[in-house]
């Protein structure tokens, strides 16, 4: 059971990503703290999402360090290219014994190239270089890489599964506890958090479905035990 009182702060929240998932939580009750770079974008973020979640939904926008000290469950949605700098400037407001949820895809888009193609990251993903550089302590998990931010930002309900990577058990269980908060999202515990390299590999496969047949692919997983699904 997630916990709707318990606020999610999502850094770099401003973009389709971070939208999408705080427009899909907002609505299912949860508190919202979206940042950004800038924090008159994160408000009018806020309250561009309050419009369309409706008035009773608690969202707020600040500028990432201050959304980040606000919560002990984060949610990055930056572009690689901002990853590394990002978690490096917010690394004194993380507080200790945080979750940070990474939704992070290395694309080569990042250099200039496809983005429907990855880039080799030392650590084997992007989750895994997130795990370096967030202060002792905190659990990362790896989510939401393979929805689409066009489909979080509608009103439909998904059809997508949501596979999260995580070394610790309780970081998965609630991030899976999250992601099921998505109306049509099952969540399925991907085991270890090196897997992400995986899930991070699948982004850039729909990015190119996408592309070639102009759609908004997901992925569901099919033949696990109902137990295997939330
Ligand atoms: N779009 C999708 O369908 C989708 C689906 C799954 C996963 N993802 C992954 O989720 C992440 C976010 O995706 P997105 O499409 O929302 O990305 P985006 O629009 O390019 O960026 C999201 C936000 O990150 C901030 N940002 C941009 N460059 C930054 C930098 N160099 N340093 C710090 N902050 C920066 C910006 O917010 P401010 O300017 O307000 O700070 C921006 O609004 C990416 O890693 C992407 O691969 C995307």
């Amino acid at each position: 059971m997630s916990d709707a009182s318990r606020p999610i702060a999502i850094l770099g929240g401003t973009g389709p990503a971070g939208m999408g998932l705080a427009l899909r939580w907002a609505r299912a009750g949860e508190t919202i703290v979206l940042g950004s770079r800038d924090a008159h974008r994160a408000e009018q973020a806020a309250k561009n999402i309050k419009t369309r979640a409706g008035n009773q939904a608690r969202v707020s926008g600040m500028e990432n360090s201050a959304a980040c000290a606000t919560a002990d469950l984060l949610v990055l949605t930056v572009p690689f290219e901002g990853q590394a700098a990002l978690l490096k400037q917010l690394k004194p407001a993380i507080r200790p014994g945080s979750i940070l949820i990474d939704a992070t895809v290395a694309l080569a888009a990042a250099v200039g190239g496809r983005a429907s193609r990855t880039l080799g990251v030392w650590q084997g993903s992007s989750a895994q270089q997130a795990e370096e550089l967030v202060p002792k302590g905190v659990s990362v998990a790896a989510a939401f890489h393979n929805l689409s931010a066009e489909l979080l930002n509608g009103d439909e309900t998904l059809d997508c599964d949501v596979i999260v990577c995580s070394d610790d058990p309780q970081a998965s269980q609630l991030t899976r506890a999250l992601a099921a908060r998505i109306p049509g999202v099952r969540a399925i515990d991907g085991g270890k958090l090196e897997n992400a390299r995986a899930l991070e590999q699948i982004t850039a496969l729909l990015i190119g479905l996408n592309i070639r047949h102009k759609g908004h692919a997901g992925i569901r997983i099919t033949g696990l035990p109902s137990e295997a699904y939330r």
